[in-house]
C-alpha cells in the first residue's frame, strides 16, 4: 500500500461499499432482488456513483488517480458478481418452475394398468346374470319420473301416508310435459313395473335394475343415491308360493346352496299381501334384503291389465346392500369415495 492509499478515507469508503455490495449480492434470493441491488450500487444515485462525486474533492492528481482506479475496480467486481448471481438464480428459478409444470405423459404409456368395474356394477351385473339364468328378461326405466308412475299408479294417491316414507326429491320442472311439482327423482324402481305392464303383453318375467334417489343424509348404511333391482312376474294363476319359490331359487343361485330365505309379513300399498324377505347365512344369521308381495289389483289396472285375468308378484331390493354384504364393507360411503386404494381391493 502506498502512502496515498493509507491516508485517503475515500479509498476505505470504496472498499466498504464494495464489500457490503458483494455480501448483499451473494445472499440475494431472487432475480428481482439482484436487480434492486444493481440499482442501489451502480444506479445514478447508487452508492458507487455517490463516491465518484467525491473524486472532485481530492487535492492531488495522484490521489484522484488512485481513488478513480479503486472505484473502477470496485464497479467491475460488483458488476461481475451481479451477473454471476443473476445467472445462478435464473437457472434455479427455472428449474423450480419446470418441476412444478412437469407433465409426465410417458407413465401410463409404458405401464398401462387394467381397471375393473365398480363393486356396485359388479353386483348389478351378477344379479342380472342370475335372473337371466332363472328365465327373466331385463328392462330399465327413467330416473326422472312423474308422480303418477312413482306413486299414483302404485296405489298411492295424493294423500296416501306411505308417500312420506319415500323422502322424495322433487325437480322444479315447469312445462308442458307434466303438472308443476309432479316431476321427481324416482324413489324406487317400482314405477318401472307400470311402464313394463303398459308396453308388453303378459306373461311378464322381468327384472328392472337402476339408480334411485331419496332425501337422506349419508351415513354408514344410507346414501341419497343408491340402486335397486325390481322384479315383476305377471301370468295366469300366479300365487304367493311362486313368489317364495322364486326368492329361494334366487337366494341359492346368488349366494350359494347353503343360504335360505324367509318371508315376513309387511305392508306396501302396491302389493297385497306384502312381505319383507330375509336371507339366512350358513351361520344362522339373517340379512334383511327387501320387500315383495302379490301385485295389487289397482296396480294391475294402472298397468292396463285385468286383475280377473292376470295375477303376479313383485319384489325389490337394494343392490348396494348386496355388494356390502358380499364384501363385508362396514361403511357404504366408502364405496362412493372414489378412493382408488379402497376400490382396487374388489
Ligand atoms: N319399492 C319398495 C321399496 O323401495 C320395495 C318393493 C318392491 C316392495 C316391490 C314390494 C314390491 O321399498
Amino acid at each position: 500500500m502506498s502512502d496515498i492509499d493509507r491516508d485517503l478515507p475515500l479509498l476505505d469508503d470504496v472498499a466498504t461499499a464494495r464489500d457490503a455490495g458483494l455480501a448483499r449480492i451473494l445472499t440475494a434470493a431472487s432475480v428481482d432482488e439482484v436487480a434492486a441491488i444493481d440499482a442501489d450500487l451502480l444506479g445514478k444515485k447508487g452508492s458507487l456513483a455517490l463516491l465518484k462525486t467525491r473524486l472532485g474533492t481530492l487535492s492531488t492528481v495522484d490521489e484522484k488517480k488512485a481513488a478513480g482506479q479503486a472505484l473502477n475496480a470496485a464497479t467491475q467486481s460488483v458488476t461481475e458478481a451481479l451477473a454471476t448471481r443473476r445467472i445462478d438464480l435464473a437457472r434455479a428459478e427455472r428449474a423450480v418452475q419446470l418441476e412444478q409444470e412437469r407433465l409426465d405423459l410417458t407413465e401410463e404409456l409404458t405401464q398401462p394398468r387394467r381397471g375393473h368395474s365398480h363393486l356396485v356394477t359388479q353386483a348389478w351385473q351378477r344379479l342380472e346374470d342370475v335372473f337371466i339364468g332363472l328365465g327373466f328378461q331385463v328392462a330399465e326405466g327413467p330416473e326422472v319420473e312423474t308422480d303418477f308412475y312413482n306413486f299414483e299408479a302404485l296405489n298411492m294417491p295424493r294423500s296416501h301416508p306411505a308417500r312420506s316414507g319415500f323422502d322424495t326429491l322433487f325437480t322444479d320442472y315447469s312445462g308442458p310435459l307434466a303438472e308443476d311439482g309432479t316431476v321427481l327423482l324416482r324413489t324406487h324402481t317400482s314405477p318401472v313395473q307400470i311402464r313394463v305392464m303398459q308396453t308388453i303383453e303378459p306373461p311378464i318375467y322381468m327384472v328392472m335394475p337402476g339408480r334411485v334417489f331419496r332425501r337422506d343424509t349419508p351415513d354408514a348404511t344410507h346414501m341419497p343415491v343408491f340402486h335397486q333391482i325390481e322384479g315383476l312376474v305377471i301370468d295366469r294363476g300366479i300365487t304367493m308360493a311362486h313368489l317364495a319359490g322364486t326368492i329361494d331359487a334366487f337366494t341359492k343361485a346368488f349366494f350359494g346352496g347353503a343360504f335360505t330365505s324367509r318371508l315376513r309379513p309387511n305392508y306396501f300399498p302396491f302389493t297385497e299381501p306384502s312381505a319383507e324377505f330375509d336371507i339366512q347365512r350358513p351361520d344362522g344369521s339373517w340379512i334383511e334384503l327387501g320387500g315383495c308381495g302379490m301385485v295389487h289389483p289397482n296396480v294391475l289396472r294402472a298397468g292396463g291389465l285385468d286383475p280377473e285375468e292376470w295375477s303376479g308378484f313383485a319384489f325389490g331390493f337394494g343392490i348396494d346392500r348386496m355388494a356390502r354384504e358380499r364384501h363385508g364393507i362396514d361403511d357404504i360411503r366408502d364405496m362412493y369415495s372414489n378412493d382408488i386404494r379402497f376400490i382396487e381391493q374388489f
